[in-house]
C-alpha cells in the first residue's frame, strides 16, 4: 500500500523535470493524478499535449490512473477545469501540486518588461489558478485528510494574515468564496 493510496492529485508542469519526478512518485505511492503541461520550451514558448499524454499513458501501462491536460496554466480557465476535471474523473481533490514553470534567463538590466509579465503570469497567476478553483475541494477532504498538501500556500495561507481584508476570524473556509465572488 502506498503512503497516498486513494488520494487525488493535480499536478502543474508534471510531465518534465521536477513535476514528472513528482508525477511518477505520487502514481507509485497510489494516488489518482490530473497531469497538467503545456508542453512547450523553456522558455514557455509553444505548446505540445504530447508530453502530458505520454506520462500519462507511462503511470496508466505501470497500473496507475492519469488524466493529461495540455493547458496552459496561466490562463484561470486551466485551472477551474483541472479541478473539474478531479472531481469528475475521481469523486474529490486533496492534494495540489503547482511545479509549471518557465525560464527567461536575464539579469534586472535587461530584462524586458514582456519576460517579466509572463514570468509571473506562469509562476503566480499560475498559483492562483489552481489553489483558488481547488479551495473548496481541499476543505471539504481535510476532514479525511487532515495533512492535505498544498505546494503554494503556507498553513498561513489557509488562515490569512490577522484582521485580514477576509476578517479577523482564523481558518475562515475559502468554501464560502464563491458565495462572495
Ligand atoms: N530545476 C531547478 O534546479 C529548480 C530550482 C528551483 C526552482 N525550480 C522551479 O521548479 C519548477 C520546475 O522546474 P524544472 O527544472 O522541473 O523545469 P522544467 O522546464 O523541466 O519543467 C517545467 C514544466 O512546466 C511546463 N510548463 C511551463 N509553462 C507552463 C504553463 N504555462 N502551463 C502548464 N505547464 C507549463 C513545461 O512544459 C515543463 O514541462 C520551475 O518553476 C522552476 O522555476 C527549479
Amino acid at each position: 500500500m502506498g503512503v497516498i493510496d486513494g488520494r487525488v492529485a493535480i499536478i502543474t508542469g508534471g510531465a518534465r523535470g521536477i513535476g514528472a519526478s513528482i508525477s511518477r512518485l505520487f502514481a507509485r505511492e497510489g494516488a489518482s493524478l490530473v497531469i497538467n503541461d503545456l508542453g512547450g520550451a523553456p522558455d514557455g514558448s509553444g505548446g505540445d499535449e504530447g508530453p502530458a499524454k505520454q506520462i500519462a499513458d507511462e503511470i496508466a501501462a505501470a497500473g496507475g490512473r492519469a488524466v493529461a491536460d495540455g493547458g496552459d496554466i496561466g490562463n484561470v480557465a486551466t485551472g477551474e477545469r483541472l479541478v473539474r476535471t478531479a472531481v469528475e474523473h475521481y469523486g474529490k481533490l486533496d492534494i495540489v501540486v503547482n511545479v509549471a514553470g518557465i525560464l527567461r534567463d536575464r539579469m534586472i538590466f535587461n530584462l524586458p518588461e514582456q519576460d517579466w509579465d509572463e514570468v509571473i503570469r506562469v509562476h503566480l497567476k499560475g498559483h492562483y489558478s489552481t489553489v483558488r478553483p481547488a479551495s473548496a475541494p481541499l476543505f471539504s477532504s481535510l476532514g479525511e485528510y487532515p495533512e492535505a498538501a498544498q505546494s503554494a500556500a503556507s498553513a498561513a495561507g489557509w488562515t490569512g494574515p490577522p484582521a485580514a481584508a477576509t476578517g479577523s476570524r482564523p481558518a475562515a473556509s475559502p468554501a464560502a468564496a464563491p458565495a462572495a465572488r
